[in-house]
């Protein structure tokens, strides 16, 4: 039979998604449903001195006001970032008056309708005792200090000496890389439905990991886990906000036990920007030197990045600069700095995207200083193995990315000096950047069972982001039970399904896929030894983590761009994209497509217009809704091929994939400001890349 695994077959959940019946978790048809609203802080610091909740409590179909003045204790209000779960945040759920960032959670309302809890949530009158925001880094930078609270990995690092490096280099620079604020924004805000049963919960909860859920609401309710349950069939995109369990899950399931009935609650979309995470601005200083022929002889990468008072975010942007390129002499590190703001976390590629724009910036400038093409430096420093562990990749392709993507593009008609291309009024440039993520993996369970009119069903605990779970698990399902895709239904985004990881770090199928397939080759081996088909026979299986010590994994690939900058407007159009990527075995190679183009899309949000603002005073983000903070619409993106590299990995786990969700945002941001670099002259060196900073 001809596999289905490699085939670009459509979404098996997309019929559902343009007809509208797919039931996402704000859908839930539950009887009796209240509706809440939390009510957040005014003020960025300080205490609440009073509130009045009359008016409030009197209002039309109120069921119930909660605050810190009366709010059920609960015996966890404050989780711990242990290495165990860097997923896991401080939550804020009404346990004092303390008032820690802006826009923090204060109140709950819940009311028998919606428009009737936003009612009476607007008569809430509340008092402050407020004190002063530090609402940038920059306000408190001698404060920065190292952090244990990385995901991955170790806040510093070091091989060689780079001083000395930097010493022996003929060309080197010297410069300071920033990227601001960031918001998540999800066509599906978070969203949580809690349904109490004496005492058992039930959350249909907008979320990357279910299970991650489950647990933190066990914990914080202070009953066991499998008391707990919750489903989310269908998420309208995570990026990481929807990694961690938030407040608000725990204060709908509050409000519900509270009001005795179901309790709706959905964030909304100017909550998005201080409820969920972010990713935080990050200051990143780079310090690299090169020889005469072009060979790294040091590469310094310096970060830090926000976080709030009460917890700890490290966004990783140095971890790549320890591995991509062939330096005998690099070091890293990581800091934070504490401000009155909602604790970041991680965000589409979280610490690469934001990593990338530093490193290949810093790469483009020095193969201009050295008088190198820019793919020529990256060859002639091209890590054979990983530098820092000293290990090899357990596959990598880079090199046939940046061939392939160069020959597609046209690289080969670049003129290498600045300001030398244009057409009309438009300054036209070029730029590439190398991409890269690692490949995670997580142990995992599944399940698989057959029935008895010839049907097969597959169940995992996992979630599909819009990303193609559902599509890819069935391929690798029906090609291991060897049965055409049409015998097989898998099931998933319950926590009553066998146990799967986050659906985060790129890692739901290089963790989910090797279940799958085990627990159908099982099933098929019982099939084999039974002659009754009459009854469901089940297999079930949990893999183990193989030996992850003797590679190191990582994904790669190469993006080139170019752009058109309006000489006299200053405004900068990405006129077209080619990247190429190598991720081990692709599955499906549409939902894969969709990966890398999002990523891309995204990536040129980030370069050119994502930006949450602060009001220095107040610490209140000033651009929080989808008129003020600019995110891609059609008219913004232009044409964007994408090259699938094929790939054999046989070390990275049983399916050979190596995670393609991620890995797409990463370098666009980089190669988009070497490319307005190479059309202007000028090097921007703080995202996003607006007009104004083209013009001073
Ligand atoms: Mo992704 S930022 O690890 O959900």
């Amino acid at each position: 039979m001809k596999p289905s695994v490699g085939t670009p077959i459509d979404r098996i959940d997309a019929h559902k998604k343009v007809t509208g019946t797919a039931t996402y978790a704000a859908d839930t048809d539950v009887t009796k449903v209240a509706h809440a609203v939390i009510v957040t802080s005014t003020v960025g610091k300080g205490a609440i001195a009073g509130m009045e909740l009359v008016d409030a409590r009197r209002a039309p179909g109120v069921l119930a006001v909660l605050s810190h003045l009366d709010a059920p204790r609960v015996a966890s209000g404050k989780g711990s970032h242990n290495e165990h779960n860097p997923g896991e945040r401080v939550l804020q759920l009404l346990q004092s008056d303390k008032i820690d960032y802006p826009d923090q959670p204060i109140a709950v309302v819940v009311a028998d309708t919606l428009e009737r809890a936003q009612h009476a949530a607007s008569l809430l009158k509340i008092r402050y005792t407020p004190d002063a925001v530090v609402a940038t880094i920059e306000q408190a930078i001698n404060s920065a200090y190292t952090s244990k609270a990385m995901a991955h990995g170790e806040p510093d690092s070091n091989r060689g000496n780079v001083e000395t490096g930097l010493g022996a280099a003929k060309w080197k620079l010297e410069a300071t890389y920033t990227t601001p604020v960031e918001n998540h924004n999800p066509l599906e805000p978070h969203a949580t439905i809690a349904v109490w049963h004496g005492d058992e919960l039930t959350l249909y909860d907008a979320t990357q990991g279910i299970f991650g859920v489950r647990n933190r609401l066990a914990e914080i309710f202070g009953i066991p886990k499998t008391k707990v349950r919750v489903i989310d069939q269908f998420v309208g995109g995570g990026f990481g906000c929807k990694g961690s369990p938030w407040s608000h899950v725990a204060l709908a399931a509050m409000a519900a036990k509270v009001v005795s009935r179901p309790v709706k609650l959905v964030v909304t979309r100017q909550q998005m920007f201080s409820l969920v995470g972010h990713r935080p601005h990050t200051i990143q200083h780079i310090r690299i030197g090169c020889d005469a022929e072009g060979k790294l002889t040091a590469i310094r990468h310096d970060v830090i990045n926000e976080t709030s008072r009460f917890d700890e975010f490290v966004e990783p942007s140095a971890l790549q600069t320890r591995m991509l390129y062939a330096c005998p002499n690099a070091s890293t590190s990581h800091k934070l700095v504490r401000i009155d703001a909602p604790t970041p976390t991680f965000m589409r590629a979280p610490g690469e995207s934001s990593g990338t724009f530093a490193i290949e910036s810093a790469m483009d400038e020095l193969a201009h200083l050295a008088k190198l093409d820019p793919v020529e430096l990256r060859m002639r420093n091209y890590a054979a193995t990983d530098p820092q562990m000293g290990k090899p990749f357990s596959s990598k392709s880079l090199d046939q990315c940046y061939r392939a993507a160069a020959d597609k593009f046209g690289w080969a008609k670049r003129k290498p000096q600045p300001r030398s291309m244009r057409e009309g009024h438009e300054l036209v440039g070029y730029g590439m950047a190398t991409a890269t993520y690692p490949a995670n993996q997580q142990p995992a369970a599944a399940k698989a069972t057959a029935k008895p009119d010839g049907t097969f069903l597959v169940q995992a605990g996992t979630q599909d982001l819009g990303t193609g779970t559902y599509t890819v698990m069935s391929q690798l399902a029906a090609d291991a039970l060897e049965v055409p895709i049409e015998k097989v239904r898998f099931e998933l985004g319950d926590s009553t399904f066998p146990e799967a990881p986050v659906s985060g770090g790129s890692m739901t199928v290089g963790s989910v896929g090797p279940a799958v397939v085990e627990a159908c080759k099982q099933l098929k081996a019982k099939l084999a030894a039974t002659t009754d088909r009459s009854k469901d026979i089940v297999a079930e299986v949990k893999t183990e983590l193989k030996e992850r010590d003797l590679y190191s994994f990582h994904s790669f690939g190469a993006d080139f761009v170019e752009v058109r900058v309006d000489e006299d407007l200053g405004i900068v159009r990405v006129a077209r994209v080619v990247a190429a990527f190598a991720a081990g075995k692709i599955l499906n190679p549409k939902t894969a497509n969709n990966q890398f183009v999002g990523g891309i899309v995204w990536g040129i949000g980030m370069a050119l217009q994502e930006d949450t603002v602060r009001d220095r005073r107040t610490g209140r983000i000033v651009t929080h809704n989808l008129a003020d903070y600019h995110v891609p619409v059609n008219a913004d993106i232009p044409q964007i091929d994408v090259i699938q590299i094929p790939e054999k990995d046989d070390h990275v786990n049983a399916i050979g994939t190596k995670g393609i969700g991620e890995i797409g945002i990463t370098g666009v941001t980089a190669a988009i400001a070497n490319a307005v670099f190479h059309a202007t002259g000028k090097r921007i060196r703080d995202l996003p890349i607006r007009l104004d900073k083209l013009f001073v």
